[in-house]
């Protein structure tokens, strides 16, 4: 069977954490979109592995795969590689023949369309990692496949259709001299070597056939997907999103597997108990704001909840794993959640970060928006119009910090009894069954109630 692991927010819900312990049940830990724009953190015998484009299942001993809709940087996957081997650790992955591949101009032209944008205020405060110009190629059939680096003459054709395009783009349109990111020969020596390395170490598969035999063989598959729904370049709030699919169906078409074996298996949910945000765009229940993030925030804004703000990001060590910006702030708003509910077909759901909100008086959620003198229950579908929601808050009493290890060791009824109301109101809303919640950030300091692969 599959389980799929999607984050139900705006990314950095945790992913990491539940797909390595969940991992532990599965044979192969799949990744089926994006690439080293992903934070997944995952702690192991105390130590903290920070992995942007290797699959969590690596510090496991899993077999990874790297599916078709990822966008694969190959300096990135061999500087991981070699600091886990550093490590101690031997990670087998594997990456699909049919991703594509992330070339050094893709990050140049991802930072001059931000730098542009940012003159309209159209940025989206991307990772730079060169994400949306390569999925761009992918759409507009000029981009460059993981399966092409191993056929150096393809290779060298494919460059020279290409490059010079996007130095014309560079130059040209946006007016900034290019260097040896968009040269053909420099570029076409540094990708034929990635291609021999792929090879003399195996690392390539047709990921569709490569699961698919394992399915056969009654093994367990994890689909870890990386950001979250509304990031989601269909389901997200575009265009403040990412270029691909982190929603389920993803793990369909990122991988080469059938809707259906997705479809059979569990979808689970992971959310935070509050929001957090990296990048511009709306969010209606935001508490305080990011300068430079948060539109209309400026250096003297000030909102009267930045101070509580400030609390939940230092709790919760709400920095960025791959930037390491402060990333925004806000409470839980199930709207959101009711929309990435019906656009995944969760099965189950992880609450993650009960810990972090301890000690609050009160723990507040955006229930509905209230729009046009309607209640809307749900997002709407453009930014513009999210952007005029107002939240409606409902208030929980909060919970005391607690021994979150001895919580943890006594399961789901040792929670403080006002975070059990809160976390009921969730699955009551959500119609959906909370399968673990997360109590603190090691390994350990999770309660489940369930095993997705029991
Ligand atoms: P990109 O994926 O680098 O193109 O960035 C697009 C948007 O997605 C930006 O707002 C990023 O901050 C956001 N984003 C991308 N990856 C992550 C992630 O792993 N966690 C949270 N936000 C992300």
């Amino acid at each position: 069977m599959t389980v799929t692991i999607v984050g139900a927010q705006l990314g950095d819900e945790g992913k990491g954490g539940m797909a390595d312990r969940w991992s532990e049940s599965a044979s192969v830990v799949c990744r089926y979109q994006g690439g080293d724009n992903a934070g997944h953190t995952v702690v192991h015998d105390g130590e903290e592995y920070k992995l942007s484009l290797v699959p969590s299942g690596a510090i496991r001993g899993k077999v990874n795969v790297l599916g078709n809709g990822c966008v694969v940087n190959p300096d990135t996957l061999f500087e991981e590689l070699d600091a886990l081997r550093e490590r101690g650790i031997d990670p087998d992955v594997r990456v699909a023949r049919r991703a594509h591949v992330i070339l050094p101009y893709h990050r140049v032209l991802d930072g001059i369309e931000e730098d542009v944008k940012s003159e309209s205020d159209f940025d989206v405060a991307t990772t730079g990692r060169g994400i949306g110009p390569t999925y761009e190629d992918k759409a507009g059939r000029r981009g460059i496949r993981v399966g092409d680096l191993l056929d150096a003459e393809v290779l060298r054709e494919r460059l020279e259709y290409v490059v010079p395009q996007k130095r014309a783009l560079a130059e040209e349109v946006f007016g900034v001299e290019t260097g040896e990111a968009f040269d053909i020969d420099a570029l076409y020596d540094q990708y034929a070597a990635f291609g021999e390395r792929l090879a003399s170490e195996d690392m390539t598969v047709d990921a569709g056939t490569f699961l698919a035999d394992r399915i056969d063989d009654g093994e367990e598959i994890l689909f870890e997907g990386a950001q979250g729904t509304i990031l989601d370049i269909d389901h997200g709030n575009y265009p403040y999103v990412t270029s691909s699919n982190p929603t389920a169906g993803g793990a369909a078409t990122g991988t080469g597997l059938g809707p259906g074996i997705v479809g059979d298996g569990e979808i689970v949910g992971i959310l935070k108990a509050y929001l957090s945000r990296v990048g511009t765009g709306p969010l209606p229940t935001e508490l305080g704001g990011v300068v430079g993030q948060t539109p209309d925030y400026e250096e003297d804004t000030e909102r009267g909840d930045e101070g509580l703000a400030e609390d939940i990001r230092e709790a919760g060590g709400e920095y960025g794993t791959v930037t390491g910006r402060p990333r925004r702030i806000g409470w839980l708003d199930m709207p959101m959640l009711r929309h990435a509910t019906r656009a995944n077909g969760f099965t189950g759901l992880v609450v993650n970060h009960i810990d972090t909100l301890a000690g609050l008086d009160t723990v507040q959620v955006g229930h509905s928006y209230a729009l046009d003198g309607k209640e809307l229950f749900t997002l709407p579908a453009t930014t513009e119009r999210w952007t005029d929601c107002e939240a409606t808050l409902e208030s929980f009493d909060g919970w005391a910090d607690a021994d979150w290890d001895t919580v943890a060791d006594e399961g789901y009824d040792a929670l403080p009894e006002n975070a059990r109301t809160y976390l009921e109101y969730i699955s009551g809303e959500l119609d959906t069954s909370i399968y673990a919640v997360g109590i603190g950030p090691g390994r350990e300091q999770t309660v489940v109630r369930e095993d997705p692969f029991a």
